[in-house]
């Protein structure tokens, strides 16, 4: 992937290529800077990093806090289930609730891929999210970076790789934001993502016919083909990836009771120099 790098927008060499995660261990007796900063320096080379298991913290919400500030600038994620306005918290919860399964957030449907920062006119750079309880049976994170995503395109669906590019589609969540962009633009390092299905407005019955055929280009090409990367995180287990630089989203999992699966959400922006 290093390799990859800087060349020129629009040049990418990604024959043959599949998504990876870089994979760290952090030493528990080091302080929380030396982890943050080797996280930091994971992502300068790596769309997706995987912070292999460790015990977990007793309160660990605290001790990625002291840990993610040596990452980059936290930015708030946390939204109101209903409203979907920003509350101001750092912290979001993926928990199953059986009392609100109408939510991606809250149930134990599979959920396609996606970019969190779609309808976020400033969206994090950085998404990260641990594990503090996993599902008994399934429930894995996927993964697909914009190199495998471009090179999938071009060999199965080139025109609509080029409308991709070509049209930008609107996206919206309630007062959470609103924001139009290309699906797949050009970047400095990598394709620039945004695609959030459920947040598509189409224009005319053209564009709605493009955005269809992406989605079932994602569930059919992508995730039913077991294409992609899949990791399912265990309690202790963290994850981090540039959010415009690859499409996540989850498989289904068994659950029953309240927090059988619970995972909790982070954002982070990067200053210079990663
Ligand atoms: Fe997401």
């Amino acid at each position: 992937m290093v390799a990859e790098r800087n060349m020129p927008p629009g040049t990418y060499d990604a024959s043959a290529r599949r998504t990876r995660a870089a994979r760290i261990e952090l030493d528990d007796g080091r302080p929380p800077r030396v982890h943050g900063e080797r996280i930091r320096d994971a992502l300068a080379h790596a769309d997706i990093v995987h912070v292999a298991a460790r015990a977990p913290a007793s309160d660990a919400r605290k001790h990625w806090d002291a840990i993610v500030r040596y990452v980059g600038e936290r930015k708030p994620l946390d939204e109101n289930a209903i409203t979907f306005e920003r509350t101001g918290r750092t912290w979001l919860d993926v928990r199953f609730d059986p009392q609100r399964q109408h939510t991606f957030r809250h149930s134990c449907t599979a959920q396609p891929l996606h970019t969190d920062g779609a309808y976020d006119r400033d969206p994090a750079d950085i998404i990260f999210f641990f594990c503090e309880r996993q599902a008994p049976a399934n429930g894995e994170t996927l993964f697909l970076d914009a190199l495998e995503l471009v090179f999938l395109l071009e060999r199965e669906d080139p025109k609509l790789l080029e409308q991709l590019r070509a049209r930008p589609v609107t996206f919206s969540k309630g007062d959470g934001g609103r924001k139009e962009a290309t699906v797949i633009a050009d970047g400095a390092e990598s394709p620039v993502l945004c695609w959030n299905y459920y947040r598509t407005e189409a224009r005319d019955g053209e564009e709605r016919a493009s955005i269809e055929r992406f989605r079932s280009f994602l569930e059919e090409r992508v995730v039913a083909a077991g294409r992609g990367l899949s990791i399912r995180l265990e309690p202790g287990e963290a994850v981090f990836f540039h959010d415009a630089r690859t499409l996540h989203g989850r498989r289904a999992f068994e659950a029953k009771r309240l927090d059988d699966r619970l995972l909790w959400k982070g954002g982070l922006r990067l200053g210079r120099g990663a």
